[in-house]
């Protein structure tokens, strides 16, 4: 299995940020006010996730749908500057390429997203010849794949029946309902990877510890909660890590790095407890700069906050 040409396949969605930073609040009737700063960078859980495990150094190939236009031109160019492949990506001409506005101040954001293209990849167009040519395969954002969604098992089996393992990061439900089939998708999935609130919310339990009871036939559970660290469980042992003390600037894809460290543990056959710790070490670490991937650690860096 070592020896496909990718260690991640990831599908997921895409979409760019636009974050503007100021302590200004907007205003309309047309008042025009001045910020500090504009900038454009890598958006989307799913996309933050690849560009996190390529910066450890792992070969990542990426399945998603963009629209024909400079949102999506920026993305696709943006993954593969970091060595991602991105001939999985389809291109819709009558879609546009999802945007969000992060308007950021100093002690908090608002947030104004247009979904365009990101639910509206569909099963038939994955090309399922890069399941072969990967070891693992990480979907992100579930309850953002509208088309997707009701494929997702038939999606796990061809990456199993291709010996595949399978991680997945939900995300947030937009929708608050927490349905759409999602324990149907969890029987294929090796590594599961959801935050405090999402783990209560998908299990309908109040504590972390039922939330892990009830999950107990997903082979590896990682809990991510926040400044507070992370907590892990594989078959009955139960692990738990800290943050790293970083100055937070930006707390956007946290999550997403924390991820792509958990994984990276993963494929190199680290011990739970070493997976956790670097996977918050990577999430930690990804704080200390605007924006989801700016900050985003190499294992040198990993392992020197680990170390210190
Ligand atoms: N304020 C913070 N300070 C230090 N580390 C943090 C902070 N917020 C998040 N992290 C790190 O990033 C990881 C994932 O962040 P979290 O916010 O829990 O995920 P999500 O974005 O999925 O909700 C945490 O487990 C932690 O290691
Ligand atoms: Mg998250």
């Amino acid at each position: 299995m070592t020896n496909r040409e990718f260690d991640i396949l990831v599908v997921g969605e895409l979409n760019a940020d636009l974050i503007l930073r100021g302590d200004v609040v907007p205003e309309f009737g047309q008042v025009e006010k001045i910020i500090d700063e504009a900038t454009l960078t890598i958006g989307s859980s799913s996309a933050i996730f690849a560009c996190g495990a390529a910066r450890l150094g792992l070969r990542v190939a990426f399945v998603g749908k963009a629209g024909d236009d400079e949102f999506g031109r920026f993305m696709l160019r943006e993954l593969q500057q970091r060595g991602i492949d991105t001939s999985g990506i389809v291109i819709d001409p009558h879609l546009p390429t999802g945007l969000s506005v992060i308007l950021s101040r100093s002690s908090d954001r608002a947030i104004l997203t247009h979904l365009g293209s990101i639910a509206a990849l569909r099963f038939d167009e994955i090309d399922l010849s890069l399941l072969s040519r990967a070891r693992h395969l990480h979907l992100g954002s579930y309850y953002l794949l509208d088309a997707l969604r009701p494929d997702v098992p038939r999606l796990f089996d061809e990456a199993k029946a291709r010996g595949l393992t399978i991680s997945i990061d939900t995300n947030y439900d937009p929708t608050e309902q927490w349905a759409g089939g999602l324990h149907e998708a969890l029987r294929s999935v090796d590594v599961f990877l959801p935050n405090e609130t999402e783990l209560l919310a998908i299990t309908h339990e109040d504590s972390i510890e039922a939330g892990l009871d009830r999950l107990a036939e997903i082979p590896i559970v990682a809990v991510k909660l926040g400044a507070r660290g992370a907590t892990a469980r594989r078959g009955s042992q139960i692990v738990y890590a800290d943050s790293i003390p970083v100055k937070v600037m930006d707390t956007t894809g946290a999550g997403d790095s924390f991820d792509a460290g958990f994984v990276y543990g993963y494929l190199n056959e680290r011990s739970l407890t070493d997976s956790l710790r670097l996977a918050c070490a990577c999430g930690s670490l990804s704080t200390r700069a605007a924006g989801g991937t700016a900050a985003q650690a190499t294992m040198a860096e990993a392992w020197a906050a680990l170390h210190v």
